[in-house]
């Protein structure tokens, strides 16, 4: 196999930028073109970023193509991530890898078919903060996890995104749009889960745009924005989680894991970075020790102060699996298993009783200093 895969990127929009900026720090990685269906903004990014702009029938044929990199909205995750396993490519989706459990099925079945791969953001867990919390939970830091409750919770999408309306439809709502990084990170420190239960609930059926150039318009929530979702563990854990766009504010932390030992208090898993803190059965919490990992050093400025980006990393990681012949951690196995975890929970909600799943999963492999290190150039 060839040390370096050719990519293409279907869907230019708003975070392409990261893609096509963060791509060139990764082995294994040699971005080659770009589409859209909006060929204007394909374009765009091919010039910005020296890639060739090609229609998307093109991209699909174009044999220097190893993997499509699906960045298109959620809705169009699924036949756009169809369409490239047809065409013979491996793919890597930005979340949510599908929207139900059965799209899934389809993409791991013609994936399997044709000896391909299929991998999926987010790759946030794979950050310092997060891969230090995963050290210290493995190094039996608190004991055995027995609890933990998570908190993603705010006043909504309609005040900053130009088009919010995809945000309060089926297939959008908190816990599809925030619950994958939550979830990927629990699987991480955690393992898979085997029930979920849901209550579900909106605090208004419209919403009214607050950002331009629309603001003033009303649009229909069809879709909950408030899940309090309770996870029960393969290992016995019980987790809750809650995600909402109804809350002004709040005090909640992020995560807090909950142990034999001692809690772990897990800083925000939309990021790569954050302070990881513990306490023991002296109840002193203190910050873990910093550790010189890769993912956790600042290499971007953003309006709260510097700080660490390393999306694409999860690609990085599916391309040298691929060449290396290994598991990929943000494999297709790990996303359904979060797709289905997310949609048992609004099945939950919908239907009055708790949720098994269908799907099952393995932690992923821990991601330590010289593994990070070794998937950058
Ligand atoms: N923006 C962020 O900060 C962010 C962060 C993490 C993850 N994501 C995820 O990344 C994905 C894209 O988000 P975004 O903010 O870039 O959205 P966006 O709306 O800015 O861009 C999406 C692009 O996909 C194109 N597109 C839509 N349907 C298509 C199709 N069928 N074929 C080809 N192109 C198509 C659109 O024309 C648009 O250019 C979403 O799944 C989102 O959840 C976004």
């Amino acid at each position: 196999m060839t040390k370096e895969l050719g990519v293409g990127i279907i869907g230019c929009g708003n975070i392409s930028t990261t893609y096509f900026s963060l791509s060139p720090l990764f082995k294994g990685l040699k971005v080659l073109a770009c589409a859209d269906i909006n060929v204007q903004a394909a374009k765009q990014r091919a010039e910005e970023y020296g890639v060739k702009a090609q229609t998307i029938d093109e991209l699909l044929a174009n044999d220097e193509i190893d993997v499509v990199v699906n960045l298109t909205i959620p809705d169009a995750h699924y036949p756009v991530s169809k369409a490239a396993l047809e065409a013979g490519k491996h793919v890597y989706s930005e979340k949510p890898l599908v929207l139900s459990l059965e799209q899934g099925e389809e993409l791991r079945r013609i994936a399997k078919e044709k000896g391909l791969s299929v991998g999926c953001a987010p790759d946030t867990f794979l950050g310092g903060a997060h891969q230090l919390a995963r050290k210290f939970v493995d190094d039996g830091g608190i004991g055995r996890i027995t609890s933990g409750a998570c908190y993603v919770m705010g006043p909504g999408m309609e005040m900053w995104h130009p088009n919010p309306d995809f945000f309060f439809l089926p297939g959008g709502g908190p816990i599809l749009d925030m619950g994958p990084y939550y979830i990927a990170n629990l699987i991480n420190l955690i393992g898979p889960v085997k029930r979920v239960a849901g209550l579900t609930s909106m605090a208004s059926e419209t919403r009214t745009i607050t950002s331009q150039p629309r603001n003033g318009e009303i649009i229909p929530v069809k879709t909950p924005t408030t899940i309090q979702a309770l996870l029960e563990f393969v290992s016995g854990a019980t987790v809750t989680l809650t995600a909402s766009w109804d809350v002004w504010s709040h005090r909640h932390a992020n995560m807090e894991l909950y142990g034999t030992d001692g809690s772990l208090y897990v800083p925000d898993p939309n990021f790569f970075g954050g302070t990881v803190e513990a306490s023991g059965r002296d109840k002193d919490i203190k910050a873990l020790g910093a550790w010189d990992h890769p993912f956790g050093k600042f290499n971007q400025e953003s309006p709260n102060g510097p700080r660490a980006n390393y999306r694409t990393a999860g690609l990085a990681d599916m391309a040298m699996a691929l060449i290396e012949g290994r598991d990929a951690r943000c494999s297709l196995d790990r996303t359904l298993h979060g797709v289905d975890i997310m949609t048992s929970i609004l099945k939950s909600g919908a239907e009055g009783r708790f949720v098994d799943l269908t799907t099952t999963c393995t932690q992923p492999a821990a991601l330590g200093i010289e593994e990070a290190q070794a998937l950058l150039k």
